[in-house]
């Protein structure tokens, strides 16, 4: 009886240290993705009665693998060096405001570039894996959303950066965002300590197109995109 209980052990743990090596070396990504986008709520963002602006894409609400935004444009903004070429679009209706966002930010002295605005499923694919493969399954779940996950996809958002590629707290870059990105409809998406809100650590760089009604009322309020759907049921 215990031979047969330590051989079924054996057994689990070898199946389990296979799944796990596979998904570290991003073999199955894709069916993961599937398989969650299975499990989790679909979004089917061409019929929804919410406005477009204000869809909700989290780690629990995630976009069809062939989803891709309507109008997807290059807005006029400079970009970071080596941004290729499916990152400088974004959807057709943050394209103004993120023209209007970036240039009166060098009004103020301030050079912000782009850096990554959409992202079909497999850029995000691609993203996911390559970052778990540098710097481990944790980190990356911090700060990169799974392949149908990533509001990259929506093409409503984008990362900024700035001339020495250090967007962080406390550059004058990043708190020029922080202050006034909402003025132009956008919001700081990942805040400092929502990470239990928003599953994904703090992003001083990703901002994301709500309206201009939206980003006042979550910036006054300090609240997260979740908090801000929740309170309002839109
Ligand atoms: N960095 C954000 C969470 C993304 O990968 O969509
Ligand atoms: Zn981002």
């Amino acid at each position: 009886m215990r031979r047969v209980f330590k051989k079924i052990l054996i057994f689990v743990i070898v199946i389990c240290t296979l799944w796990y090596a596979a998904e570290l070396k991003g073999i199955n990504l894709n069916k993961i993705g599937l398989a969650l986008n299975e499990k989790y709520k679909l979004l089917n963002l061409n019929n929804t009665s919410r406005k477009k602006e204000l869809v909700l894409v989290n780690i629990e609400h995630g976009l069809s693998k062939d989803y891709k935004p309507e109008g997807l444009t290059t807005p006029n903004i400079s970009f970071a060096t080596g941004v290729n070429q499916e990152e400088k679009y974004v959807a057709g209706i943050i394209a103004k405001p993120i023209e209007e966002l970036v240039h009166a930010a060098k009004q103020d002295g301030i050079i912000l570039l782009g850096n990554s605005g959409y992202r079909s499923y497999k850029s995000q694919n691609d993203v996911y894996t390559s970052r778990i493969k540098s710097e481990g399954k944790k980190l990356a779940d911090a700060y990169v959303a799974k392949p149908g996950f990533s509001e990259h996809q929506t093409g409503l958002c984008i990362d900024l950066t700035n001339k020495s590629s250090n967007f962080v707290k406390g550059t004058k870059e990043a708190d020029w965002l922080a202050e006034n990105c909402y003025k132009f409809g956008f919001i700081i998406r990942y805040p400092y300590g929502k990470q239990d809100i928003t599953s994904i650590e703090y992003e001083p760089w990703h901002i994301r197109y709500v309206g201009k009604e939206a980003a006042k009322y979550i910036y006054d309020n300090k609240i997260t995109l979740e908090e801000y759907l929740a309170q309002s049921k839109k």
